[in-house]
Protein backbone atom coordinates (compact mmCIF):
# COMPACT_ATOMS: atom_id res chain seq x y z
CA UNK A 1 0.00 0.00 0.00
CA UNK A 2 0.92 3.32 -0.79
CA UNK A 3 -0.64 5.95 0.30
CA UNK A 4 1.17 8.69 -1.01
CA UNK A 5 0.59 7.32 -4.52
CA UNK A 6 -3.33 6.88 -3.77
CA UNK A 7 -3.60 10.80 -3.26
CA UNK A 8 -1.40 12.10 -5.98
CA UNK A 9 -2.83 9.51 -8.69
CA UNK A 10 -6.53 10.31 -7.18
CA UNK A 11 -5.74 14.10 -7.19
CA UNK A 12 -4.51 13.81 -11.11
CA UNK A 13 -7.69 12.35 -11.97
CA UNK A 14 -9.22 15.90 -11.35
CA UNK A 15 -7.68 17.44 -13.72
CA UNK A 16 -9.27 18.47 -16.94
CA UNK A 17 -8.17 19.12 -20.29
CA UNK A 18 -6.73 22.74 -21.45
CA UNK A 19 -5.93 23.48 -17.52
CA UNK A 20 -2.43 25.15 -16.31
CA UNK A 21 -1.58 23.12 -13.17
CA UNK A 22 0.79 24.30 -10.03
CA UNK A 23 3.00 21.53 -9.68
CA UNK A 24 4.14 21.44 -5.57
CA UNK A 25 7.14 19.99 -4.28
CA UNK A 26 7.53 16.24 -2.59
CA UNK A 27 7.39 12.74 -2.36
CA UNK A 28 3.99 12.70 -2.54
CA UNK A 29 3.50 15.47 -5.37
CA UNK A 30 6.17 12.91 -7.49
CA UNK A 31 3.19 10.91 -7.56
CA UNK A 32 0.78 13.82 -8.79
CA UNK A 33 3.10 14.76 -11.94
CA UNK A 34 3.76 10.84 -12.58
CA UNK A 35 0.12 10.20 -12.98
CA UNK A 36 -0.53 13.63 -15.13
CA UNK A 37 2.19 12.87 -17.27
CA UNK A 38 0.38 9.45 -17.96
CA UNK A 39 -2.63 11.36 -19.06
CA UNK A 40 -1.15 13.30 -21.03
CA UNK A 41 0.74 10.61 -22.78
CA UNK A 42 -1.81 8.20 -22.96
CA UNK A 43 -5.07 10.53 -22.89
CA UNK A 44 -3.26 13.27 -24.69
CA UNK A 45 -4.73 15.63 -22.71
CA UNK A 46 -3.25 18.90 -22.99
CA UNK A 47 -1.74 20.95 -19.79
CA UNK A 48 0.89 23.20 -18.94
CA UNK A 49 2.69 23.39 -15.62
CA UNK A 50 4.12 25.74 -13.28
CA UNK A 51 6.87 24.24 -11.46
CA UNK A 52 7.64 25.37 -7.65
CA UNK A 53 11.12 23.88 -7.33
CA UNK A 54 13.89 22.40 -9.78
CA UNK A 55 12.54 18.82 -8.43
CA UNK A 56 8.98 19.78 -9.64
CA UNK A 57 10.54 21.10 -13.35
CA UNK A 58 12.75 18.01 -13.64
CA UNK A 59 9.95 15.53 -13.10
CA UNK A 60 7.68 17.76 -15.47
CA UNK A 61 10.45 17.64 -18.55
CA UNK A 62 10.50 14.01 -17.46
CA UNK A 63 7.35 13.44 -17.96
CA UNK A 64 6.86 15.67 -21.13
CA UNK A 65 4.10 18.04 -19.26
CA UNK A 66 5.29 21.66 -20.82
CA UNK A 67 6.38 23.71 -18.50
CA UNK A 68 5.13 27.66 -18.24
CA UNK A 69 5.57 30.68 -15.95
CA UNK A 70 3.47 33.19 -14.04
CA UNK A 71 3.91 35.96 -16.06
CA UNK A 72 2.34 34.18 -19.26
CA UNK A 73 -0.26 32.03 -17.39
CA UNK A 74 -2.51 31.84 -14.70
CA UNK A 75 -3.12 28.80 -12.45
CA UNK A 76 -6.76 27.11 -12.82
CA UNK A 77 -5.44 23.96 -10.06
CA UNK A 78 -2.42 23.62 -8.12
CA UNK A 79 -1.53 20.28 -6.45
CA UNK A 80 0.55 20.61 -3.25
CA UNK A 81 2.44 18.43 -0.36
CA UNK A 82 1.83 19.16 3.31
CA UNK A 83 4.27 18.55 6.45
CA UNK A 84 1.10 19.49 8.87
CA UNK A 85 -2.27 19.74 8.05
CA UNK A 86 -4.61 21.21 11.08
CA UNK A 87 -8.52 20.65 11.30
CA UNK A 88 -8.52 24.46 10.16
CA UNK A 89 -6.57 23.33 6.81
CA UNK A 90 -4.11 25.48 7.82
CA UNK A 91 -0.44 23.74 7.12
CA UNK A 92 3.02 23.60 7.74
CA UNK A 93 5.16 23.25 4.32
CA UNK A 94 9.30 23.60 3.56
CA UNK A 95 10.46 20.01 4.61
CA UNK A 96 12.02 20.46 1.28
CA UNK A 97 13.01 24.08 1.62
CA UNK A 98 10.71 25.14 -1.37
CA UNK A 99 7.86 26.87 0.25
CA UNK A 100 8.14 30.08 -1.31
CA UNK A 101 7.57 29.54 -4.58
CA UNK A 102 5.21 26.82 -3.10
CA UNK A 103 3.17 30.09 -1.82
CA UNK A 104 3.84 32.30 -4.52
CA UNK A 105 2.28 28.89 -6.99
CA UNK A 106 -0.71 28.10 -4.27
CA UNK A 107 -1.79 31.39 -3.73
CA UNK A 108 -2.41 32.26 -7.30
CA UNK A 109 -4.28 29.41 -8.17
CA UNK A 110 -8.01 29.25 -8.44
CA UNK A 111 -7.98 26.06 -6.47
CA UNK A 112 -5.65 24.39 -4.09
CA UNK A 113 -5.79 20.75 -3.04
CA UNK A 114 -3.18 18.80 -0.58
CA UNK A 115 -2.74 15.78 -0.97
CA UNK A 116 -0.99 13.71 2.29
CA UNK A 117 -0.83 10.60 3.88
CA UNK A 118 -2.68 10.80 7.26
CA UNK A 119 0.48 11.02 9.71
CA UNK A 120 0.36 14.54 8.37
CA UNK A 121 -2.76 15.30 9.85
CA UNK A 122 -2.52 16.82 13.51
CA UNK A 123 -5.01 18.52 16.00
CA UNK A 124 -2.47 21.98 16.35
CA UNK A 125 0.20 22.94 14.20
CA UNK A 126 3.87 23.10 15.79
CA UNK A 127 4.81 19.11 16.10
CA UNK A 128 6.98 19.69 12.88
CA UNK A 129 9.14 23.12 12.94
CA UNK A 130 8.42 26.14 10.98
CA UNK A 131 10.80 26.16 8.21
CA UNK A 132 11.85 30.15 7.34
CA UNK A 133 13.88 31.05 3.84
CA UNK A 134 15.99 33.88 5.01
CA UNK A 135 18.30 36.04 2.96
CA UNK A 136 21.72 34.49 3.92
CA UNK A 137 23.34 38.29 5.66
CA UNK A 138 20.02 37.86 7.53
CA UNK A 139 20.85 35.56 9.52
CA UNK A 140 21.77 36.47 12.84
CA UNK A 141 19.51 39.07 13.09
CA UNK A 142 16.57 36.61 12.01
CA UNK A 143 17.87 33.75 14.68
CA UNK A 144 18.06 36.31 17.67
CA UNK A 145 14.60 37.41 16.78
CA UNK A 146 12.97 33.78 16.49
CA UNK A 147 15.09 32.99 20.14
CA UNK A 148 13.17 35.97 21.52
CA UNK A 149 9.89 34.70 20.12
CA UNK A 150 10.38 31.38 22.18
CA UNK A 151 11.58 29.69 18.89
CA UNK A 152 14.30 26.67 19.00
CA UNK A 153 16.59 27.62 15.87
CA UNK A 154 18.01 25.64 13.45
CA UNK A 155 19.87 26.48 10.37
CA UNK A 156 19.38 23.09 8.26
CA UNK A 157 22.49 21.40 7.07
CA UNK A 158 22.80 19.96 3.61
CA UNK A 159 22.98 15.80 3.26
CA UNK A 160 25.60 15.05 0.93
CA UNK A 161 26.45 18.69 0.68
CA UNK A 162 28.83 20.64 3.42
CA UNK A 163 27.66 23.09 4.98
CA UNK A 164 24.18 25.12 5.32
CA UNK A 165 20.78 23.96 2.48
CA UNK A 166 21.08 27.14 -0.04
CA UNK A 167 17.26 27.33 -1.84
CA UNK A 168 16.10 27.34 -5.35
CA UNK A 169 16.38 30.56 -4.61
CA UNK A 170 20.01 31.11 -2.86
CA UNK A 171 19.24 31.80 0.46
CA UNK A 172 19.27 29.73 4.29
CA UNK A 173 17.07 27.68 6.05
CA UNK A 174 16.12 28.65 9.52
CA UNK A 175 13.77 26.04 10.99
CA UNK A 176 12.19 27.23 14.06
CA UNK A 177 10.62 25.01 16.83
CA UNK A 178 7.77 26.85 18.69
CA UNK A 179 6.31 25.17 21.95
CA UNK A 180 2.69 26.01 20.40
CA UNK A 181 1.50 28.00 17.83
CA UNK A 182 -1.83 29.60 18.47
CA UNK A 183 -2.66 31.38 15.98
CA UNK A 184 -0.96 30.51 12.51
CA UNK A 185 -2.65 33.14 10.80
CA UNK A 186 -0.96 35.77 12.90
CA UNK A 187 2.03 34.08 13.17
CA UNK A 188 2.45 33.43 9.42
CA UNK A 189 2.10 37.30 9.03
CA UNK A 190 4.80 38.16 11.84
CA UNK A 191 7.46 35.67 10.60
CA UNK A 192 7.26 37.47 7.39
CA UNK A 193 7.80 41.21 9.25
CA UNK A 194 11.18 40.52 10.30
CA UNK A 195 13.65 42.04 7.72
CA UNK A 196 15.43 39.34 6.09
CA UNK A 197 13.02 37.18 5.75
CA UNK A 198 12.03 35.82 2.41
CA UNK A 199 8.83 33.76 3.23
CA UNK A 200 7.71 31.25 6.12
CA UNK A 201 6.40 27.69 5.58
CA UNK A 202 2.89 28.27 7.76
CA UNK A 203 0.25 28.75 5.13
CA UNK A 204 -3.14 29.86 6.12
CA UNK A 205 -6.72 30.33 4.98
CA UNK A 206 -5.72 29.42 1.55
CA UNK A 207 -6.38 25.53 1.09
CA UNK A 208 -9.24 24.60 -1.02
CA UNK A 209 -9.86 20.82 0.06
CA UNK A 210 -7.28 18.39 1.34
CA UNK A 211 -7.28 14.98 -0.30
CA UNK A 212 -6.06 12.31 2.80
CA UNK A 213 -4.51 8.74 2.44
CA UNK A 214 -5.26 6.29 4.95
CA UNK A 215 -5.26 2.36 5.58
CA UNK A 216 -9.01 2.74 5.39
CA UNK A 217 -9.09 4.52 2.60
CA UNK A 218 -9.13 8.34 0.94
CA UNK A 219 -10.50 11.30 2.78
CA UNK A 220 -11.75 14.33 1.17
CA UNK A 221 -11.15 17.56 3.75
CA UNK A 222 -13.02 20.63 3.48
CA UNK A 223 -13.73 23.40 5.69
C1 LIG B 1 8.54 21.19 0.01
O1 LIG B 1 9.34 22.19 0.53
C2 LIG B 1 7.46 20.88 1.00
O2 LIG B 1 6.60 21.96 1.26
C3 LIG B 1 6.67 19.65 0.63
O3 LIG B 1 5.55 19.97 -0.14
C4 LIG B 1 6.27 18.98 1.88
O4 LIG B 1 7.45 18.84 2.66
C5 LIG B 1 5.65 17.62 1.65
O5 LIG B 1 6.62 16.74 1.18
P1 LIG B 1 6.38 15.18 1.10
O6 LIG B 1 5.25 14.96 0.17
O7 LIG B 1 7.69 14.64 0.57
O8 LIG B 1 6.11 14.70 2.49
Amino acid sequence: MNLKQDVGYKAAEEVKDGQILGLGTGSTTHYFIEKVGMRVKEEEIEVMGIPTSYQSALLAQQWNIPITNLDEYSIDLAVDGADEIDPNLNLIKGGGAAHTLEKIVDYSADELIIIADDSKYVNALGRFPVPIEVIPKAKTLVENTLSDMGAKVEVRMGVQKDGPVITDNGNFIIDAKFDEIISPADMELELNTIPGVVENGLFTEMVDKVILGSKEGIKELKI
